[in-house]
């Protein structure tokens, strides 16, 4: 069956349209919000504005880059979660309009399961190897950090997850405390290339099974960072790049210790990462050559899948579609990964 799906995207701070035919990208729009960089931090209310200001536009450019008008649509998957509530309703309510004026069906996504789908995007020209099933994905972005089992398209099984801060979060507040902007993640990943990774150690959490904690770390640093500048009002400046590269490492450790234990665990050997993290580069080298040395297929994101994007949530409407999950109209969007039962 040949099907078209209009995804839209907005989740949090990025406002996305993306069209997929038969799991092919035919155009993927985005329009940051560039007016949160000033507040070091993702400011609700102005997100849902501009989500409000930008909607239109980019559905508009996504169908005509596809060359597709809403009668050769399918079916608008859109994210219903997790995420801030009022940038959501921009979303679920703009594809309920449209649903309406079209009489095109609405299908809801669970955003983080449209992170780890993202592995199956296929786009003309490129090689489009994906996992196998079961794999295992680690999912790292802004507000989550999971191990996730999936055994199909749309059978995912949460093994771990943090108990606190998110890793993108711990990147995040380390930039902040380091007054290196928002967000922080690419900064310290600049950075972090510079400087030695072996000079500084932080606090590692001890947290049973496949769980995380990113919480401990992060006030380790601050205290460490704290006490040296009183011997040293310079230091963060004297010491930014070995700061980066060493809080990047201690993360990334934590990350690979438990993502090694679920392999053991569970035997799997096809690996992905997903989520705004897997733009790591530090993240993307060790997964390389951890599956080198341990014989593991290794699936790291395309960079413009990794953070937020419509293209993750139309895949995994296509998916949705070929099981007949539609959405009722009067669904309405959950802010919380929980809501979802996950
Ligand atoms: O998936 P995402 O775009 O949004 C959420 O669903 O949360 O992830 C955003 C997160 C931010 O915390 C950002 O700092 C982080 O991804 N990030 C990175 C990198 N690029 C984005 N973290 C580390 N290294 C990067 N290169
Ligand atoms: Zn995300």
């Amino acid at each position: 069956m040949s099907l078209t799906i209009l995804g839209i995207e907005s989740s949090c701070d990025d406002t996305s349209a993306a069209v997929i035919a038969d799991e092919y990208l035919l155009s993927n729009v985005m329009a940051s919000q560039e007016v949160h960089r000033q507040y070091g931090g993702v400011i609700p209310e102005l997100a849902s504005r501009a989500h409000q200001q930008n909607i239109l536009p980019v559905v508009s450019q996504a169908l005509k880059l596809a060359q597709k008008s809403m009668k050769d649509i399918d079916a608008i998957a859109f994210t219903r979660g997790p995420g801030l509530l009022g940038s959501l309703l921009v979303g679920t309510s703009f594809a309920k309009g449209l649903s309406i004026s079209s009489g095109k069906p609405i299908i809801e996504i669970n955003h983080l399961q449209g992170h780890i789908l993202s592995h199956f995007i296929k786009v003309n020209g490129r090689d489009n190897r994906s996992p196998k099933f079961p794999f295992l994905c680690l999912l790292v972005s802004g507000g989550h950090t999971q191990i996730v089992r999936v055994d199909d398209y749309l059978k995912f099984e949460i093994m771990g997850h943090t108990i606190d801060d998110a890793v993108g979060e711990a990147f995040d507040k380390c930039a902040k405390l380091m007054n290196l902007g928002y967000p922080g993640g690419p900064v310290i990943d600049k950075l972090a290339k510079e400087g030695d990774c072996d000079k500084f150690r932080f606090s590692k959490p001890q947290i049973p099974e496949l769980n995380y904690s990113f919480s401990g770390i992060k006030t380790s640093l601050l205290y460490f960072v704290r006490d040296r500048i009183r011997e040293n009002p310079n230091f963060i400046e004297e010491n930014k790049a070995d700061l980066c590269a060493s809080f990047q490492k201690d993360l990334i450790d934590i990350l690979m210790k438990k993502l090694l234990l679920a392999v053991k665990q569970t035997g799997i050997r096809d690996i992905a990462i997903a989520g705004g993290v897997s733009a790591n580069s530090g993240l993307r080298n060790r997964i390389e050559s951890e599956g080198e040395k341990r014989g593991w297929n290794t699936f790291l994101p395309e960079f413009r899948f990794t953070t937020d994007n419509a293209a993750m949530i139309a895949i995994t409407g296509y998916y949705k579609y070929q099981n007949g999950l539609f959405a009722p109209l009067d669904i309405a969007p959950v802010s919380r990964a929980a809501e979802y039962g996950d």
